[in-house]
């Protein structure tokens, strides 16, 4: 996730030159708001204030931490403020925040009841659901996060092959365990002893990887497409997947695609069943239960004796109430063209931003599904030109992320989108004449390994 040390040039790098007391103005500094009075309580009682990937430590310092409420497309923050959503959740709101037909299945089965001293009959009916959803599965397993589906994969791989490495790509995500987190705080090197590396859609890398595994390889775990953060996304060469999925074959290895980040938002199957090439094993978390907390490991018949052998489990994981919310989000995904019109709506927006990109001379570089973008700026190593983007999109009422995919919902229109490119119009005319006066941020820079040589 985060590049090697680089150089950069920039005019100022000390923290006072980002934040609320910078001194570059920001369009919506931050003054005595019912956001600031939540961080100073929190930074208080919570460490940082706030921690992981929704913490703002990474944000623009306009940015909001806290929210009240969110319906349909929108999100309001914690001074009642509305934003257009273009984060989702950072995934998980699919069909839009707090989708009737969702909200009424969850709250149904909230009224019987929800974590019981067993399963609900729902559970049932998911898995079964799921299985005739996802061509590749046979099986399902229900966790609560992305995390626990893409370490219970491993595990189950592990199990099935009695083998111990697993290959990832160079800079993928899948996850906050110690076995993947990006972040090396409290993590020993024996927890990813058994990690091989390869470079996402480059065959010969992933052969030398499998090489270097020799017969002691479990899985390859892959993400749908390469959607890095801070980096331009790419999409996944079918050639690259049927290879992957031909060498796990030929090496008695399993193959799994991490879906936890673009499952159903490329598909109503797993995202490489398009791409001729099917897993083992898929690992579901995120937009499953359209916001409601719940995960799925899917597996082939193949390695079912495996999934039943991990010893697998939480308090949680069996809670009815998101099962139902799933259940009802996937009969929305057969029965809705919500799929369609999210690529419909994102191809809008992709078309809008690049003509006013354009027209105020800006080369934005947007990549990844339309219906999951990528928006990053060229000539822009320390981020400092899309920070200022993404204040100035705030500041008209469009919440967007500098250095992360974006997500689109189905419960967005036509005048939504055309309000978010209305507002990258204003906002890229100003930054023209920002341009000059944006700085660094200065956690970014540190994260990243940027040299800051000015
Ligand atoms: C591809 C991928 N895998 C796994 C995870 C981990 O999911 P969670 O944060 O729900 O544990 C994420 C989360 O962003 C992800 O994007």
């Amino acid at each position: 996730m985060l590049s090697p040390c680089r150089a950069v040039r920039a005019r100022a790098t000390s923290p006072a030159s980002y934040g609320p007391h910078a001194r570059n103005p920001t369009p919506t500094a931050m003054t005595a708001s019912a956001d600031q009075a939540l961080r100073t309580r929190a930074a208080r009682v919570i460490p940082n204030g706030m921690y992981g990937h929704e913490s703002t430590r990474l944000l623009p310092a306009a940015f909001p931490q806290f929210f009240q409420r969110a319906e349909g497309a929108h999100l309001w923050d914690a001074d009642g403020r509305r934003l257009l959503d273009l984060m989702c959740s950072y995934g998980p709101n699919l069909l839009g925040h707090r989708h009737p037909q969702v909200e009424a299945a969850f709250q149904r089965q909230l009224a019987q009841g929800d974590a019981m001293t067993g399963p609900a009959p729902v559970m049932v009916d998911l898995a079964e659901a799921l299985v005739a959803q996802v061509a590749h599965a046979g099986w399902a397993m229900f966790c609560k996060n992305g995390t626990d589906a893409t370490t219970m994969a491993v595990t189950v791989a592990r199990a099935h092959t009695g083998r111990r490495q697993v290959l990832v790509a160079h800079g993928a995500y899948h996850g906050a365990a110690p076995w993947c987190t990006p972040g090396p705080a409290g993590v020993v090197a024996e927890a990813r002893a058994h990690l091989g590396r390869f470079t996402y859609n480059d065959a010969a890398s992933l052969d030398a990887a499998a090489d270097a595994a020799g017969d002691d390889l479990a899985a390859v775990l892959v993400a749908p497409y390469r959607h890095d953060a801070f980096a331009d996304n790419t999409p996944c060469d079918p050639a690259f997947a049927r290879h992957a999925r031909a060498l796990c074959s030929a090496r008695g290895a399993l193959l799994i695609v991490d879906d936890v980040r673009a499952g159903f938002r490329l598909a109503r199957d797993c995202s490489w069943a398009p791409l001729g090439a099917q897993p083992d094993l898929s690992a579901w978390g995120k937009a499953i239960g359209n916001g409601h907390p719940i995960s799925a490991l899917l597996g082939s018949d193949a390695c079912r004796a495996a999934a039943g052998q991990i010893y697998a489990t939480d308090s949680f994981w069996f809670a009815a109430a998101p099962m139902a919310a799933a259940l009802a989000t996937l009969q929305l995904l057969r029965e809705t063209d919500y799929l369609e019109r999210i690529v419909a709506l994102g191809t809008r927006l992709r078309d809008g931003l690049a003509e006013a990109a354009q027209r105020h001379g800006w080369a934005l570089k947007q990549t990844g599904p339309v219906q999951m973008p990528q928006w990053l700026f060229d000539d822009d190593p320390d981020f400092r030109i899309g920070f200022g983007f993404a204040e100035e999109m705030l500041a008209r009422g469009v919440y967007v992320h500098p250095w992360h995919n974006m997500f689109l919902n189905a419960a967005m229109t036509e005048a939504d989108i055309d309000a978010a490119v209305a507002a990258a119009d204003g906002a890229l005319a100003v930054l023209q004449a920002r341009r000059g006066m944006l700085r660094p941020h200065p956690v970014v820079v540190q994260r990243l390994g940027l040299r800051v040589v000015d």
